[in-house]
């Protein structure tokens, strides 16, 4: 066990089981609710915000809550946790509203909802309203680092990282309202990032706004912010490891052995072999 204390390792609920649901390994909490989740009345102006697990999800998530609520309700900056602003909407535990209960009791304009959905799991409400969607995609070897920290003390499955981000960038050449945004992109240059996606958005905040926001979303003050660092949400066990943990693009050299590092590229390259999209492994 590591360092886990007994006691903390007791007080958490047993992992969830795994199992393939329609050809995606997925574990209950996001399933159980599916047919309410695939009937989720989307809104014209509602934002989704889809990754892969371990992407930056939480990082988007809050910057575009910044951009459109930080200075209209900045009480809600220091009241409400990121897990109600933002809902996840295919999560459903129990002693926890549902992530559709949540999205369904937002009252904002536009509601910001997240889901972690490969892109044929979307309910098709957001597609018949012309949704704006924003996509983060992590490269596969930090984001299969991040997965293993982050499953150490939780359990999160999405079916495959190839098919999932392939699946949205196949979308997005279809459908236009997808922005398709990059992690490393981010950790380069967040303010050229947070350009595009307020072009993508339609809006034009002042340089002030936009540099209060990089600075609220720079990683050292989201790792202290108790409202967005998941340091409230019961089932993660900060013993074990931290929800912001490093924030780095590369950690996966700390991690990956040689012999491992050549079987995952060889094996990325026939995954990758029809595939357009290019990472960056290290900036
Ligand atoms: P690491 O485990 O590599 O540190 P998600 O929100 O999709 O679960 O992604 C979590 C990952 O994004 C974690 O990666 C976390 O540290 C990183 N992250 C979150 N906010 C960040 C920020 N402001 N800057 C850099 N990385 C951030």
């Amino acid at each position: 066990l590591g360092s886990v204390s007994v006691s903390s390792f007791m007080d958490l609920p047993p992992r969830p089981e795994l199992f393939d649901f329609h050809g995606i390994s997925m574990t209950h909490c996001f399933t159980d609710n599916w047919e309410n989740i695939q009937n989720f009345q989307a809104k014209q102006d509602d934002i989704l915000i889809a990754t892969y697990p371990k992407a930056g999800t939480t990082w988007v998530s809050y910057m575009l809550d910044l951009l459109y609520f930080g200075q209209t309700f900045p009480e809600r900056q220091i009241s409400t946790s990121i897990y109600q602003t933002v809902p996840f909407l295919e999560i459903n535990v129990p002693f926890m509203d549902s992530g559709v209960v949540l999205a369904n009791k937002l009252d904002t304009s536009p509601r910001l909802i997240k889901t972690h959905f490969p892109v044929q799991f979307v309910p098709k409400s957001f597609w018949e309203q012309n949704c704006r969607v924003v996509y983060v995609a992590r490269n596969a070897k930090d984001n299969v680092v991040s997965f293993f920290h982050f499953d150490r003390m939780n359990k999160v499955v999405f079916g495959s990282w190839y098919d999932h981000v392939n699946g949205w960038w196949k979308k997005k050449q279809t459908h236009s309202k997808v922005h398709y945004m990059f992690y490393e992109d981010l950790i380069e240059d967040a303010g050229q990032e947070l350009d595009k996606l307020c072009h993508f958005l339609d809006m034009s905040p002042s340089v002030e706004t936009k540099t209060w926001i990089l600075d609220r979303a720079q990683f050292h003050n989201m790792k202290n912010n108790t409202m967005v660092n998941h340091s409230v949400v019961p089932v993660m066990d900060f013993e074990i490891s931290h929800f912001m943990r490093k924030g780095k693009v590369g950690d996966w050299k700390n991690h990956f052995t040689v012999a491992q590092n050549e079987m995952f590229d060889e094996d990325y390259k026939m995954k990758m072999t029809d595939s357009t999209l290019q990472f960056r492994t290290e900036i």
